[in-house]
């Protein structure tokens, strides 16, 4: 192996074992009902892949109001200079709007809805490179008290704030994880305030640029560098560079993880720390799921003493290197009992539930 691999191998383990791991632990009291515990997640968010039909320039329900009564009908894209308020508009006595998560995340009061009689308008004050994203409406109908969106009639623009100084959409996460999975697209999601800007990637050690054929790695200036077939290869640490006339600006960095386990529910195991006790005896049982690196896995226990008996049940995760940088989290939920009664004897199961499904497992404890 080569000396920086086993370099990277090693400083990717230390950060996953000391950095993203997280543990909870309570006591369970006799008759306590359990409430969830969980884990905090893994900053690092896939933007959404899906596509939106936007209806057609003539179509579009979306206008822009410009100085003095003046409207623009709007595309896909919009380019504008941050610092003079945005107004849109759109057609309809009841609209649906979508726009740049950020703005709902920090509720935001720079931005306004309004709905008038025939359209409804949406004012965002001062904005700035954040705000560069999709924007949306639809038409909302009402049959008597229920409403919902018109799905066919959804207009779309991409709007970019330009800014000089900003090259890329800022973003509060300045160390994110890009999650590849053999069987989906993955994005590495360096977005720019100008679709004119040029744009890198760049591996970080060895330091080598990344060449875009537009196949394997392509770049689309509203998502960042879409990798549709993501490989072993493309783990690593990555940035992207822009460059304008004036100025060269690099990203966020971006640490791509290659995950093997196909998305499903938990796969999960469960080992008493013995089979046979005898009263007075403490006992372990370890329930444990291996899976994706960011999903979370919540647990319960189903035992003979159930609200009868103090318990204490800790919880832990950790994502752990698996060779060749292929990332695993190891989940488990540890149910602790201290001098076993008669009560205590019995089948201990232990049910696992993630996104996908749940997997319940059991174990026996009987006396010796
Ligand atoms: C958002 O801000 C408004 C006014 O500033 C406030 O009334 C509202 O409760 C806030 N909502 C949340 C979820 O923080
Ligand atoms: C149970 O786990 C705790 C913590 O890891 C350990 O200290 C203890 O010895 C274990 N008890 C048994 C019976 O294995």
């Amino acid at each position: 192996m080569k000396p920086w691999l086993l370099l990277v191998l090693v400083l990717l383990w230390s950060q996953l074992e000391n950095g993203l791991g997280q543990e909870t632990r309570r006591r369970q009291e006799p008759g306590e009902t359990r409430t969830r515990l969980s884990g905090k997640r893994v900053k690092g968010r896939l933007p959404k892949l899906k596509e939106k039909e936007s209806a057609g320039r003539a179509g579009s329900l979306l206008t822009q109001v410009l100085d003095k009564g003046r409207f623009l009908r709007l595309g896909n894209s919009l380019i504008v200079q941050p610092g003079k308020d945005l107004e849109l508009r759109c057609k309809g006595a009841k609209v649906g709007w979508a726009y740049p998560a950020y703005l709902d995340t920090y509720n935001d009061s720079r931005l306004s809805i309004k709905q008038q009689d025939k359209y409804s308008q949406l004012i965002l004050t001062s904005p700035s490179a954040s705000d560069t994203g999709e924007y949306s409406c639809w038409p909302v109908l009402c049959d008597g008290v229920e409403c919902e969106k018109d799905p066919d009639r959804t207009s779309s623009t991409y709007i970019y704030f330009t800014d000089k100084d900003e090259l890329f959409v800022p973003s509060t996460i300045h160390f994110e994880i890009v999650y590849l999975r053999p069987d989906q697209p993955a994005v590495v999601p360096c977005r720019v305030t100008n679709p004119q800007i040029e744009v890198s990637l760049h591996r970080e050690v060895p330091p080598e640029e990344v060449p875009v054929d537009g196949t394997h790695i392509s770049f689309n200036p509203t998502k960042g560098f879409l990798i549709p077939q993501p490989r072993p290869k493309h783990m690593g640490v990555f940035y992207c560079k822009a460059a304008t006339k004036e100025a060269l600006q690099i990203s966020n960095k971006y640490q791509l993880l290659y995950v093997e386990v196909p998305s499903g529910p938990p796969f999960v195991t469960i080992k008493a720390s013995s089979s046979s006790l005898k009263g007075g005896d403490n006992l372990n049982i370890t329930c444990t799921v291996l899976g994706e690196p960011e999903v979370e896995v919540d647990f319960t226990w189903t035992f003979p003493g159930q609200g009868q008996r103090p318990v204490d049940i800790r919880e832990s995760w950790r994502l752990i290197s698996r060779g060749m940088g292929h990332t695993t989290r190891i989940s488990q939920s540890v149910l602790t009992l201290e001098d076993m009664e008669t009560i205590d004897f019995g089948r201990y199961i232990c049910r696992a539930k993630n996104k996908y499904g749940e997997t319940s497992v059991a174990t026996h404890v009987d006396p010796l």
